[in-house]
């Protein structure tokens, strides 16, 4: 059996006929920037989070650059987050000329909020937590230092889509969340995509303006701004993908909870708390000190894997070249032992079978 991580081809197949029919409709009535069918995204998603606004943008990393722009930092301002993320999480805090203040993570790969109060300064503006693979960070602490200490909370909640923390969905529990679209996000477009989610009505505006030139209208700018803004006909996949998200994301938890049940014995499985959330499990990250003979003879067995992620972004020359050498000792443990399991909707429960088969054969070879 050969098990592939993503299942794009699958997904492209199940989808088709809709995605087609979207394509036609779009190109025949020739809407391709700022029309209708973003807009009516863009409405649905506020529906669907429960949030008051909702933009539709080129990426998460361009979307969180006017964020910060739009939210007036200034150089060398700080910004609270981890290590343990995909590099445009710091790239874009860089990006914008703020710093990014590194904090270490708990067991759960996502901030330890205990570590976050030495490392606020002066200078420090925001807190923004990944909810890395789905699994919300402790959002009740971290709001409460934000609160004490007057902060922003950011969330990057570029995995977390559809995922709820007590009652309320991730992204939408800060003062502003902000989603990628990327293919490989579990709630994606057809190429990149990322949506800006606030409750805070001004926020929006600026950035309503700032992705697309601070045009108030066709012909009047009114402040300097960029390009960057969702492409009707991603918007208009993505419109198809939310009618799939919350059956699909329920199939992931469900794998989830299946490797879950299979894998504890031999291999550390995700911590998190089924009571309080329903995780997408956009990915879904095991711990063994045999990470990487595991992933090896996963591959000789037909089993793809990765890691999220192999060098955290301490260990990034970019990062190391500006800001040195920051002490995380946890993420630096956990990034030698993280190992992704394959999950999506796409995969066959007798497939997710045959991984835990192969895990449990691997260990007993120990
Ligand atoms: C945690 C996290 N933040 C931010 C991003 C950047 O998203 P985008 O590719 O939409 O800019 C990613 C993408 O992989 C991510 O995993």
């Amino acid at each position: 059996m050969k098990i592939k991580f993503t299942n794009f081809s699958k997904e492209f197949k199940i989808l088709k006929k809709d995605l087609l029919k979207k394509f036609n409709y779009l190109g025949n009535k020739g809407e391709y920037i700022l029309g209708d069918e973003l807009f009516k995204f863009e409405k649905k998603i506020e529906k669907f989070l429960k949030v008051k606004h909702v933009i539709g943008v080129g990426n998460w990393t361009e979307g969180t650059i006017m964020l910060l722009k739009a939210l007036s930092y200034k150089t060398n301002d700080e910004i609270i987050t981890v290590s343990n993320s995909f590099v445009a999480t710091c790239g874009a805090i860089v990006y914008s000329g703020q710093k990014p203040v590194l904090v270490d993570i708990e067991n759960d790969l996502n901030i330890d909020p205990k570590l976050i109060e030495k490392k606020i300064t002066k200078r420090t503006r925001a807190i923004m937590p990944v909810h890395l693979s789905g699994i919300p960070a402790n959002l009740n602490l971290i709001k409460n230092i934000c609160k004490k200490y007057k902060l922003d909370l950011i969330e990057d909640a570029a995995h977390a889509f559809g995922t709820k923390y007590y009652n309320q969905y991730l992204g939408t529990i800060g003062r502003v969340g902000v989603f990628s679209l990327h293919p490989r996000k579990s709630f994606h477009v057809l190429g990149d995509g990322g949506l800006i989610v606030t409750n805070d009505t001004k926020l929006y505006n600026k950035i309503i303006l700032l992705r697309n030139h601070g045009l108030k209208n066709r012909n009047e700018s009114v402040i300097w701004g960029t390009n960057s803004r969702l492409d009707n006909l991603q918007a208009g996949f993505g419109n198809i993908m939310l009618k799939k998200i919350n059956k699909w994301n329920k199939i992931q938890l469900n794998f989830a909870i299946h490797y879950n049940n299979s894998l504890k014995d031999v291999v550390e499985t995700p911590v998190c708390n089924l009571k309080i959330s329903n995780p997408s499990f956009h990915q879904y990250i095991i711990k063994t000190k045999f990470r990487n003979a595991l992933q090896e003879y996963l591959k000789k067995n037909g089993i793809d894997t990765a890691i999220h992620y192999p060098v955290p972004i301490h260990r990034q020359k970019a990062f190391k070249n500006q800001f040195g050498t920051v002490k995380l000792p946890k993420t630096d443990y956990y990034s030698k032992r993280i190992l992704s399991l394959p999950i999506n909707p796409h995969l066959k429960k007798i497939e997710i079978d045959f991984v835990i088969k192969k895990i449990k054969a691997f260990y007993n070879t120990l």
